[in-house]
């Protein structure tokens, strides 16, 4: 009861007033909590002011084209997040009539939403009592209680779940679900936490046994795998080669064609790459200029990528996928693809 009075004390004083905070409609909470998974509130926010802008209710969102979709998407990354969206509304209008379904597991078994999200929804759209568990959650616990269980294994989840229900307030649960998350994203925060402001510092174990930096603790890091991807810009009669990507990550978007190779190589030898040959087999080409390297960060790779400039001469347009500047300008793309596109002044 400390814990839940001495947090609710603190949102009051320090608060972020934040749109999604002003609604309990579950569809805008959705998107809002959908947008803030692996994104920060500042970035999120324009995502999500022009999301709502352009689909104001769930049936506008299941009506759309999944490109309209992507393109609002465009920069946020894991666009597996915005093709589950638009996925799911589809699946809410055809199986409860357009009604966002009320209880737990209903939310839960929605394509894209998880145990934290199913949560979130049900405590700030139906006021259902129950805890929110996310990083900022766990950091905040692991700190002040001394967890260290790593939260990604099963006994870990287990004793966050517990100690978060445990400490939920059971009249203002959905405030203090709120509270906690901002109390992580503002105070104890990943590194140099406030501890000179925090109202726990006198009950937090981390903070009093000097292992701030060492809490929460982490499994292993996920292992990162390094591609090199060679993409082909190809302008024939004003058009670019530039098609829909059918898989992966960036399933839905466009790009130009491209070839990867499994390391780094220089000119020469990629010219002389099987695949390269494959491309280009009895195409009249020219490479005129290549770009700097891209690196392009992910979570489980490190992209480098390079944009090279060629000319066909005896390109036959039947055999790919051709687009104006304009229509270019129109497609969801990846923000690798935006990034080059943007610096060379390709449109
Ligand atoms: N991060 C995830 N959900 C959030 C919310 N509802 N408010 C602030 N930050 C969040």
């Amino acid at each position: 009861m400390v814990f839940c009075n001495t947090l609710l004390k603190w949102y009051d004083l320090n608060k972020r007033e934040l749109p999604w905070r002003k609604t309990r409609d579950p569809y805008v909470i959705w998107i809002s909590e959908i947008i803030l998974q692996q994104t920060r509130v500042s970035q999120g926010l324009p995502y999500f002011s022009k999301f709502i802008e352009s689909f104001p209710s769930l049936l506008d969102l299941a009506n759309a084209q999944e490109e309209e979709v992507l393109k609002l998407w465009q920069g946020l990354g894991y666009y597996s997040r915005a093709r589950n969206l638009h996925y799911t509304a589809k699946c809410i209008a055809e199986k409860y009539d357009g009604i966002f379904p009320s209880n737990y597991e209903d939310i839960l078994s929605l394509k894209g939403v998880g145990n934290y999200t199913a949560a979130a929804i049900s405590s700030f759209a139906f006021d259902l009592s129950l805890p929110v568990v996310d990083g900022n959650v766990v950091r905040v616990l692991s700190r002040i209680f001394g967890v260290e269980t790593p939260f990604e294994s099963f006994s870990g989840k287990k004793k966050f779940y517990d100690l978060a229900a445990k400490l939920l307030d059971n009249k203002r649960h959905s405030e203090y679900n709120q509270a906690i998350m901002d109390f992580g994203a503002l105070c104890c925060t990943p590194k140099i936490p406030k501890c000179e402001s925090c109202p726990f510092v006198s009950m937090c174990i981390a903070y009093n046994t000097n292992n701030i930096n060492k809490l929460p603790v982490k499994l292993k890091k996920i292992k990162i795998t390094n591609r090199f991807l060679n993409y082909l810009i190809i302008n024939h009669e004003e058009q670019f080669i530039f098609s829909k990507i059918n898989k992966g990550i960036w399933k839905g978007m466009y790009q130009f064609p491209y070839i990867e190779v499994e390391k780094k190589i220089n000119k020469n030898e990629l010219f002389e790459e099987e695949n390269w040959k494959i491309f280009f087999c009895d195409y009249k080409y020219k490479v005129i200029a290549s770009s700097k390297v891209y690196l392009h960060k992910l979570s489980h790779q490190n992209i480098y990528a390079t944009f090279w400039f060629i000319n066909v001469q005896n390109l036959n347009k039947k055999n790919f996928k051709c687009v104006s500047k304009q229509e270019l300008m129109q497609l969801p793309v990846p923000r690798l693809i935006e990034k080059f596109i943007n610096d060379y002044k390709l449109i």
